[in-house]
Protein backbone atom coordinates (compact mmCIF):
# COMPACT_ATOMS: atom_id res chain seq x y z
CA UNK A 1 0.00 0.00 0.00
CA UNK A 2 1.64 3.53 -0.86
CA UNK A 3 1.74 5.56 2.36
CA UNK A 4 1.78 9.76 2.13
CA UNK A 5 4.90 9.35 4.62
CA UNK A 6 8.47 9.30 3.57
CA UNK A 7 11.58 10.26 5.76
CA UNK A 8 14.84 10.98 3.90
CA UNK A 9 17.90 12.67 4.59
CA UNK A 10 17.50 16.89 5.29
CA UNK A 11 19.44 19.06 3.19
CA UNK A 12 20.52 22.55 3.03
CA UNK A 13 17.83 23.33 0.50
CA UNK A 14 15.14 22.33 2.99
CA UNK A 15 17.00 24.31 5.93
CA UNK A 16 14.52 27.53 4.73
CA UNK A 17 11.38 25.14 5.42
CA UNK A 18 13.21 23.68 8.43
CA UNK A 19 13.09 27.04 9.77
CA UNK A 20 9.86 27.94 9.21
CA UNK A 21 8.55 25.35 10.72
CA UNK A 22 11.31 25.75 13.73
CA UNK A 23 9.28 29.87 14.03
CA UNK A 24 5.96 28.59 14.05
CA UNK A 25 6.64 26.45 17.04
CA UNK A 26 7.80 29.97 18.35
CA UNK A 27 11.31 28.38 19.33
CA UNK A 28 14.62 30.01 19.35
CA UNK A 29 17.19 28.42 16.95
CA UNK A 30 18.61 29.73 14.18
CA UNK A 31 19.91 29.41 10.76
CA UNK A 32 23.24 29.04 11.92
CA UNK A 33 21.92 26.48 14.64
CA UNK A 34 20.57 24.33 11.65
CA UNK A 35 23.77 24.79 9.41
CA UNK A 36 25.38 23.30 12.76
CA UNK A 37 23.60 20.43 13.03
CA UNK A 38 24.07 19.17 8.94
CA UNK A 39 27.83 20.41 9.83
CA UNK A 40 27.99 17.81 12.77
CA UNK A 41 26.00 14.67 11.32
CA UNK A 42 25.30 15.28 7.90
CA UNK A 43 23.35 12.11 7.21
CA UNK A 44 21.44 12.36 10.40
CA UNK A 45 19.29 15.19 10.09
CA UNK A 46 15.76 14.19 8.73
CA UNK A 47 12.86 15.55 6.81
CA UNK A 48 9.69 14.51 6.80
CA UNK A 49 7.22 14.87 3.74
CA UNK A 50 3.66 14.24 3.45
CA UNK A 51 2.26 13.35 -0.07
CA UNK A 52 6.07 14.32 -1.54
CA UNK A 53 5.33 18.27 0.66
CA UNK A 54 8.00 19.19 3.78
CA UNK A 55 6.12 18.27 6.81
CA UNK A 56 8.77 18.15 9.54
CA UNK A 57 12.10 17.46 10.99
CA UNK A 58 14.22 16.13 13.20
CA UNK A 59 18.13 16.10 14.12
CA UNK A 60 20.68 13.71 15.78
CA UNK A 61 23.97 14.18 17.45
CA UNK A 62 26.45 11.13 17.98
CA UNK A 63 28.37 12.08 21.31
CA UNK A 64 29.62 8.54 20.99
CA UNK A 65 28.65 4.81 21.22
CA UNK A 66 27.59 6.13 24.86
CA UNK A 67 25.27 8.57 24.10
CA UNK A 68 23.21 10.52 21.27
CA UNK A 69 20.94 13.32 21.55
CA UNK A 70 17.89 13.70 19.14
CA UNK A 71 16.55 17.17 18.71
CA UNK A 72 14.47 19.48 16.89
CA UNK A 73 11.73 17.50 16.51
CA UNK A 74 8.87 19.58 14.78
CA UNK A 75 5.79 18.75 13.17
CA UNK A 76 3.97 21.49 10.77
CA UNK A 77 1.01 22.38 12.66
CA UNK A 78 -1.27 21.52 9.62
CA UNK A 79 0.55 18.05 9.54
CA UNK A 80 0.19 17.23 12.89
CA UNK A 81 -1.55 13.64 14.56
CA UNK A 82 -0.89 12.04 11.71
CA UNK A 83 1.81 9.66 12.96
CA UNK A 84 4.69 12.73 11.03
CA UNK A 85 6.43 13.12 14.68
CA UNK A 86 6.54 9.43 16.12
CA UNK A 87 7.74 8.10 12.47
CA UNK A 88 10.45 10.83 12.59
CA UNK A 89 11.30 9.55 15.80
CA UNK A 90 11.40 6.01 14.98
CA UNK A 91 13.71 6.67 11.89
CA UNK A 92 15.99 8.68 14.21
CA UNK A 93 16.02 5.49 16.77
CA UNK A 94 16.95 3.07 13.81
CA UNK A 95 19.90 4.76 12.49
CA UNK A 96 21.35 5.50 15.64
CA UNK A 97 20.90 1.96 16.54
CA UNK A 98 22.95 1.22 13.55
CA UNK A 99 25.91 3.25 14.18
CA UNK A 100 25.93 1.03 17.10
CA UNK A 101 24.52 3.74 19.96
CA UNK A 102 23.46 2.37 23.06
CA UNK A 103 21.93 5.35 24.96
CA UNK A 104 19.93 8.16 23.79
CA UNK A 105 18.54 11.16 25.67
CA UNK A 106 16.65 13.93 24.16
CA UNK A 107 14.77 17.29 26.49
CA UNK A 108 11.51 17.41 26.04
CA UNK A 109 8.38 19.72 25.73
CA UNK A 110 5.14 18.78 27.16
CA UNK A 111 3.30 18.75 24.23
CA UNK A 112 6.52 16.04 23.18
CA UNK A 113 6.52 14.07 26.55
CA UNK A 114 4.01 11.56 25.53
CA UNK A 115 5.02 10.77 22.52
CA UNK A 116 8.47 10.02 24.01
CA UNK A 117 6.98 7.82 26.40
CA UNK A 118 4.85 5.43 24.45
CA UNK A 119 8.44 5.18 22.30
CA UNK A 120 10.36 3.53 25.40
CA UNK A 121 11.79 7.01 26.80
CA UNK A 122 11.49 7.10 30.65
CA UNK A 123 12.07 10.77 32.55
CA UNK A 124 15.63 11.24 33.60
CA UNK A 125 15.29 14.64 35.49
CA UNK A 126 12.98 17.97 35.36
CA UNK A 127 13.92 21.18 34.18
CA UNK A 128 12.98 24.42 33.34
CA UNK A 129 12.89 27.64 30.67
CA UNK A 130 13.61 30.51 32.87
CA UNK A 131 13.12 33.86 30.41
CA UNK A 132 13.34 37.66 30.60
CA UNK A 133 15.00 40.53 30.40
CA UNK A 134 18.81 40.21 30.99
CA UNK A 135 19.92 42.42 34.43
CA UNK A 136 20.46 46.12 33.85
CA UNK A 137 24.56 46.81 34.30
CA UNK A 138 25.59 47.14 37.53
CA UNK A 139 28.84 49.16 38.55
CA UNK A 140 30.14 46.20 40.05
CA UNK A 141 33.66 45.54 40.57
CA UNK A 142 35.42 43.03 38.09
CA UNK A 143 36.53 39.41 39.52
CA UNK A 144 40.01 38.34 38.27
CA UNK A 145 38.63 34.72 37.99
CA UNK A 146 36.69 35.67 35.16
CA UNK A 147 38.51 35.83 31.53
CA UNK A 148 37.48 35.30 27.84
CA UNK A 149 37.78 31.80 26.83
CA UNK A 150 41.28 31.13 24.81
CA UNK A 151 41.81 28.50 22.57
CA UNK A 152 44.39 26.90 24.77
CA UNK A 153 41.15 26.37 27.57
CA UNK A 154 40.11 23.68 25.41
CA UNK A 155 41.48 20.56 26.84
CA UNK A 156 40.46 21.53 30.60
CA UNK A 157 36.88 22.72 29.45
CA UNK A 158 36.49 19.23 28.18
CA UNK A 159 37.68 17.64 30.92
CA UNK A 160 35.29 19.81 33.16
CA UNK A 161 32.47 20.04 30.88
CA UNK A 162 32.75 16.03 30.89
CA UNK A 163 32.33 15.61 34.14
CA UNK A 164 29.26 17.82 34.37
CA UNK A 165 27.17 16.14 30.97
CA UNK A 166 28.78 12.56 31.04
CA UNK A 167 29.90 12.90 28.58
CA UNK A 168 32.79 15.07 25.86
CA UNK A 169 30.79 17.68 23.28
CA UNK A 170 34.31 18.53 22.41
CA UNK A 171 33.02 18.88 18.99
CA UNK A 172 29.65 20.36 19.32
CA UNK A 173 31.29 23.18 21.85
CA UNK A 174 34.41 24.02 18.74
CA UNK A 175 31.46 24.52 16.27
CA UNK A 176 29.66 26.28 18.44
CA UNK A 177 32.69 28.73 19.67
CA UNK A 178 32.55 31.38 16.85
CA UNK A 179 28.42 31.24 16.74
CA UNK A 180 28.91 32.83 20.24
CA UNK A 181 28.36 36.62 21.35
CA UNK A 182 30.96 35.63 24.43
CA UNK A 183 32.68 32.90 25.81
CA UNK A 184 34.26 33.06 29.36
CA UNK A 185 36.51 30.96 31.66
CA UNK A 186 36.60 30.72 35.52
CA UNK A 187 40.19 30.52 36.63
CA UNK A 188 39.48 30.04 40.36
CA UNK A 189 43.39 30.18 41.13
CA UNK A 190 46.35 30.59 38.47
CA UNK A 191 45.86 27.99 35.98
CA UNK A 192 43.04 26.25 37.89
CA UNK A 193 39.79 26.27 35.31
CA UNK A 194 36.98 25.24 37.47
CA UNK A 195 33.70 26.72 35.32
CA UNK A 196 32.97 28.04 31.24
CA UNK A 197 30.11 29.35 30.02
CA UNK A 198 28.75 30.84 26.77
CA UNK A 199 26.10 33.37 25.34
CA UNK A 200 25.15 33.18 21.67
CA UNK A 201 22.11 35.35 20.14
CA UNK A 202 18.78 33.31 18.85
CA UNK A 203 15.78 34.52 17.14
CA UNK A 204 14.01 35.18 20.21
CA UNK A 205 16.33 36.24 22.86
CA UNK A 206 19.89 35.68 23.75
CA UNK A 207 20.18 31.93 24.97
CA UNK A 208 22.34 31.60 28.26
CA UNK A 209 24.44 28.23 28.09
CA UNK A 210 26.29 26.03 28.03
CA UNK A 211 27.77 27.10 31.80
CA UNK A 212 29.49 24.22 33.57
CA UNK A 213 30.82 24.34 36.90
CA UNK A 214 32.52 22.44 39.90
CA UNK A 215 31.06 25.28 42.30
CA UNK A 216 28.12 27.55 42.72
CA UNK A 217 30.51 30.58 42.78
CA UNK A 218 32.24 29.98 39.49
CA UNK A 219 29.22 28.89 37.94
CA UNK A 220 27.03 32.16 39.18
CA UNK A 221 30.07 34.12 38.50
CA UNK A 222 29.84 33.16 34.92
CA UNK A 223 26.13 33.26 34.49
CA UNK A 224 26.64 36.67 35.78
CA UNK A 225 29.66 38.08 33.52
CA UNK A 226 27.54 36.63 30.52
CA UNK A 227 24.18 38.27 30.97
CA UNK A 228 26.27 41.65 31.15
CA UNK A 229 26.68 40.88 27.51
CA UNK A 230 22.98 41.69 26.66
CA UNK A 231 21.79 44.42 29.30
CA UNK A 232 17.94 44.51 29.51
CA UNK A 233 17.81 42.20 26.16
CA UNK A 234 15.19 39.33 26.41
CA UNK A 235 17.04 36.00 27.69
CA UNK A 236 16.71 32.02 27.76
CA UNK A 237 18.49 30.17 30.34
CA UNK A 238 17.61 26.08 30.70
CA UNK A 239 18.26 25.50 34.46
CA UNK A 240 18.15 21.45 35.56
CA UNK A 241 15.70 21.59 38.65
CA UNK A 242 18.22 20.09 40.59
CA UNK A 243 20.86 23.29 40.77
CA UNK A 244 19.27 24.96 42.54
CA UNK A 245 21.85 28.11 43.20
CA UNK A 246 21.21 28.44 39.48
CA UNK A 247 16.88 28.62 40.13
CA UNK A 248 17.34 30.98 43.07
CA UNK A 249 19.73 33.87 41.07
CA UNK A 250 17.54 33.33 38.23
CA UNK A 251 14.89 34.47 40.01
CA UNK A 252 16.77 37.33 41.93
CA UNK A 253 17.78 38.83 38.81
CA UNK A 254 13.75 38.58 37.73
CA UNK A 255 13.72 35.79 35.23
CA UNK A 256 10.67 33.36 35.31
CA UNK A 257 9.92 29.79 33.79
CA UNK A 258 8.62 29.96 30.62
CA UNK A 259 7.47 26.29 30.67
CA UNK A 260 8.59 23.01 32.08
CA UNK A 261 10.73 20.37 30.43
CA UNK A 262 11.95 16.62 31.45
CA UNK A 263 15.01 15.21 30.23
CA UNK A 264 14.76 11.76 28.91
CA UNK A 265 16.47 8.71 27.90
CA UNK A 266 16.14 5.55 26.54
CA UNK A 267 18.05 2.71 26.35
CA UNK A 268 20.94 1.76 29.58
CA UNK A 269 21.99 5.70 30.95
CA UNK A 270 25.47 4.95 30.62
CA UNK A 271 26.46 9.16 30.65
CA UNK A 272 24.27 10.23 33.66
CA UNK A 273 26.35 13.40 33.64
CA UNK A 274 25.94 15.35 37.40
CA UNK A 275 23.08 18.03 36.28
CA UNK A 276 24.05 19.95 39.67
CA UNK A 277 27.40 20.94 37.73
CA UNK A 278 25.24 22.22 34.59
CA UNK A 279 24.30 25.72 35.58
CA UNK A 280 22.81 26.11 32.04
CA UNK A 281 22.05 23.55 29.18
CA UNK A 282 24.17 24.32 25.91
CA UNK A 283 20.34 24.00 24.23
CA UNK A 284 17.59 20.98 24.47
CA UNK A 285 18.20 20.50 20.96
CA UNK A 286 21.72 18.85 21.87
CA UNK A 287 21.98 18.37 25.46
C1 LIG B 1 5.17 17.09 19.39
C2 LIG B 1 4.98 17.00 17.89
C3 LIG B 1 6.33 16.84 17.21
C4 LIG B 1 4.13 15.75 17.60
O1 LIG B 1 4.04 15.56 16.20
P1 LIG B 1 2.82 14.77 15.52
O2 LIG B 1 3.20 14.51 14.12
O3 LIG B 1 1.56 15.46 15.78
O4 LIG B 1 2.91 13.42 16.37
P2 LIG B 1 2.10 12.09 16.07
O5 LIG B 1 1.04 12.32 15.06
O6 LIG B 1 3.09 11.02 15.79
O7 LIG B 1 1.49 11.80 17.48
C5 LIG B 1 0.71 12.81 18.14
C6 LIG B 1 -0.66 12.30 18.48
O8 LIG B 1 -1.38 11.99 17.29
C7 LIG B 1 -1.92 10.69 17.41
N1 LIG B 1 -1.98 10.12 16.05
C8 LIG B 1 -0.98 9.56 15.36
N2 LIG B 1 -1.43 9.13 14.16
C9 LIG B 1 -2.74 9.49 14.11
C10 LIG B 1 -3.74 9.36 13.13
N3 LIG B 1 -3.50 8.76 11.96
N4 LIG B 1 -4.95 9.89 13.41
C11 LIG B 1 -5.21 10.50 14.58
N5 LIG B 1 -4.29 10.64 15.54
C12 LIG B 1 -3.08 10.14 15.31
C13 LIG B 1 -0.94 9.96 18.28
O9 LIG B 1 -1.48 8.82 18.89
C14 LIG B 1 -0.65 11.03 19.28
O10 LIG B 1 -1.77 11.11 20.18
P3 LIG B 1 -1.66 11.69 21.62
O11 LIG B 1 -1.23 13.13 21.48
O12 LIG B 1 -3.01 11.52 22.19
O13 LIG B 1 -0.60 10.84 22.30
C15 LIG B 1 4.23 18.22 17.33
O14 LIG B 1 3.07 18.45 18.10
C16 LIG B 1 5.04 19.50 17.33
O15 LIG B 1 5.78 19.80 16.36
N6 LIG B 1 4.92 20.30 18.40
C17 LIG B 1 5.66 21.55 18.55
C18 LIG B 1 7.12 21.28 18.77
C19 LIG B 1 7.37 20.34 19.93
O16 LIG B 1 6.89 20.52 21.05
N7 LIG B 1 8.18 19.28 19.64
C20 LIG B 1 8.54 18.29 20.62
C21 LIG B 1 9.87 18.65 21.14
S1 LIG B 1 10.28 17.72 22.55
Amino acid sequence: MNTPLRVRALTRADLAFADRVRELAGWNQTRADWERFLATEPDGCFLAEWNGQPAGTATTTVYGSALAWIGMVLVHPDARRRGIGSALLRHCMDCLRKRGVRSVKLDATPLGRPLYQSLGFEDEWPLARWAGASPPPTPSRSDPRLRPWDPKDTPSVQRLDEAAFGISRQRILHLMLPQTQAAWIFESEPGRISGYGMLRAGSRAFYLGPVAAESAEAGIGLAERLLAGCPGQPVYWDIPEANEPAIAWAGRIGLAVQRPLMRMFAGVNLAPGDPRRQFALAGPEIG
